[in-house]
C-alpha cells in the first residue's frame, strides 16, 4: 500500500483570546493518498481554514502531527519548512494576486523569490498560462481579469514551484456556477494529467460531488464522518452530513408554512413501502417535497423531504412510525436554513 502524502494525526489547534480560548480544531486525523482529490466540508466556523493552515504549518498546531511526504513538520527547521511549503501550492477564495503585477509576473513571482533566472521563470510561467488556458492574457493586470481568470492565474502561480499537493481553500466560493464548474474541471485535469494531489476545502456539497474521491465532513473541530463520496452521498450517517447534502439540494425548493422532515434511506428498508406505511399510519397524505433516492440491487439509498400533515396527532403518528421502523429523520428548519445562507455571506 502506498504511504499517505499527507497524514494528519490527532491535530488540535486552540486560539488564545483575551478572555477565552477557541478550540478551532479539537481532534482530527486524516490520511490523504497521493493522486487523490480529497474534500473537507463543513459549515462556517467548523475549522476548515484552520485545518488547512495547519497542514502547511502557516499555523502551528497546539498538538498532534502533520506528516507530509514522510516528513514530520514539527521537527523541521524553518529552512526545511520553507522547502516543504514549496511542495504545497495554495489557492484561496479571494485569489490574492499582486495587483501591480501582470498575470505573467504574478506567476513568475514565486520563482523570482527562489532565485530562478528571469528567462527561465518567464518560460515556465508561459507554459503554466497555457495549461490554465490563459496564454493570450499574460500582460493583463488582475483588475482586467474576471474572477475565474484570476483564479486561473492563482492556480498557475501555485503550480510554479511544481508542488506535489494543491491546497484549495474555498477556491470557487466567490465564483458563479458556470465559472465554478470550469475551475473544478481545471483542478480535475491537473490531477489527472500531472498526478497532483488536491485537498479541497469547501462549504458546498456540489463541489465535493463533482470532483472529490473521498470526503471528511467536519463539524465544530471534529470529523463527523469520512469516506468515499459516493457512499456518503447516498447514505449520510450524521445529522450534519444529511444537512449538508440535502441542504444544498433543497435550496431550490420553495417551502410554505408547515413541518418538514428529511428522511434517509440507509439501505436497510429494502422492500418496505415507507411512504405508503406513513400514509396508512397517519391516515393522511404526506407531501413529498424532494426526493433523491436510488434502488441499488433492491436496497433503497438516498434522502427525501416530506411535509407532514397539519394535524398534530397525525404528525405524531408519522414520527412514531419512523422511529419504529428505525428510519433516520431530522426536522428541516426551513427558516434557519435561509438565515444561515445570509449570515455566511456577510461574515468575514
Ligand atoms: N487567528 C485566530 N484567532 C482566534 N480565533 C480564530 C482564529 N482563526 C480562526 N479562529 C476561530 O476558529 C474557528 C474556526 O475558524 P475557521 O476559519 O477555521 O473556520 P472555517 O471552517 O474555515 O469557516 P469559514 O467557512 O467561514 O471559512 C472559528 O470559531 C474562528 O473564529
Ligand atoms: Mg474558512
Amino acid at each position: 500500500m502506498a504511504e499517505p502524502i499527507i497524514s494528519i494525526s490527532h491535530l488540535r489547534k486552540e486560539f488564545q483570546g483575551t478572555r477565552s480560548t477557541v478550540e478551532a480544531i479539537k481532534d482530527i486525523s486524516i490520511d490523504v493518498m497521493p493522486g487523490e482529490i480529497y474534500g473537507i466540508i463543513g459549515l462556517s466556523g467548523a475549522g476548515k481554514s484552520t485545518l488547512v493552515r495547519c497542514v502547511n504549518y502557516l499555523e502551528k498546531p497546539t498538538s498532534g502531527e502533520v506528516i507530509f511526504d514522510g516528513k514530520k513538520l514539527s521537527s523541521l527547521t524553518p529552512k526545511e519548512l520553507r522547502a516543504v511549503r514549496q511542495e504545497m501550492g495554495m489557492i484561496f477564495q479571494q485569489f490574492q494576486l499582486l495587483e501591480q503585477r501582470t498575470a505573467l509576473r504574478n506567476i513568475t513571482f514565486p520563482l523570482e523569490i527562489r532565485g530562478v533566472k528571469k528567462n527561465e521563470a518567464v518560460k515556465r510561467a508561459r507554459e503554466l498560462l497555457r495549461i490554465v488556458e490563459l496564454e493570450d492574457r499574460e500582460n493583463a493586470y488582475p483588475s482586467q481579469l474576471s474572477g475565474g481568470q484570476k483564479q486561473r492565474v492563482a492556480i498557475a502561480r501555485a503550480l510554479a514551484t511544481n508542488p506535489k499537493v494543491l491546497l484549495c481553500d474555498e477556491a470557487t466560493s466567490a465564483l458563479d456556477p458556470n465559472t465554478t464548474n470550469s475551475i473544478l474541471g481545471l483542478l480535475k485535469k491537473l490531477n489527472r494529467d500531472m498526478g497532483i494531489t488536491v485537498l479541497v476545502i469547501t462549504h458546498e456539497m456540489d463541489v465535493i460531488s463533482q470532483i472529490c474521491d473521498r470526503v471528511a465532513i467536519i463539524d465544530k473541530g471534529l470529523i463527523a464522518e469520512e469516506g468515499y463520496v459516493a457512499d456518503i452521498f447516498m447514505a449520510p450517517k450524521t445529522k450534519i452530513g444529511r444537512e449538508l447534502i440535502l441542504g444544498d439540494a433543497i435550496k431550490e425548493v420553495k417551502f410554505s408554512e408547515g413541518k418538514y422532515y428529511r428522511i434517509t434511506f440507509d439501505g436497510r428498508q429494502s422492500q418496505e413501502p415507507v411512504i405508503s406505511n406513513i400514509v396508512l399510519r397517519a391516515k393522511s397524505p404526506v407531501n413529498i417535497m424532494y426526493a433523491q433516492t436510488r434502488d441499488v440491487g433492491g436496497i433503497a439509498r438516498g434522502q427525501m423531504v416530506i411535509q407532514l400533515p397539519e394535524n398534530e396527532e397525525q404528525q405524531r403518528e408519522v414520527l412514531q412510525y419512523l422511529r419504529f421502523a428505525q428510519i433516520p429523520f431530522d426536522e428541516v428548519d426551513t427558516v434557519a436554513g435561509s438565515e444561515k445562507q445570509d449570515t455566511e455571506e456577510t461574515e468575514e
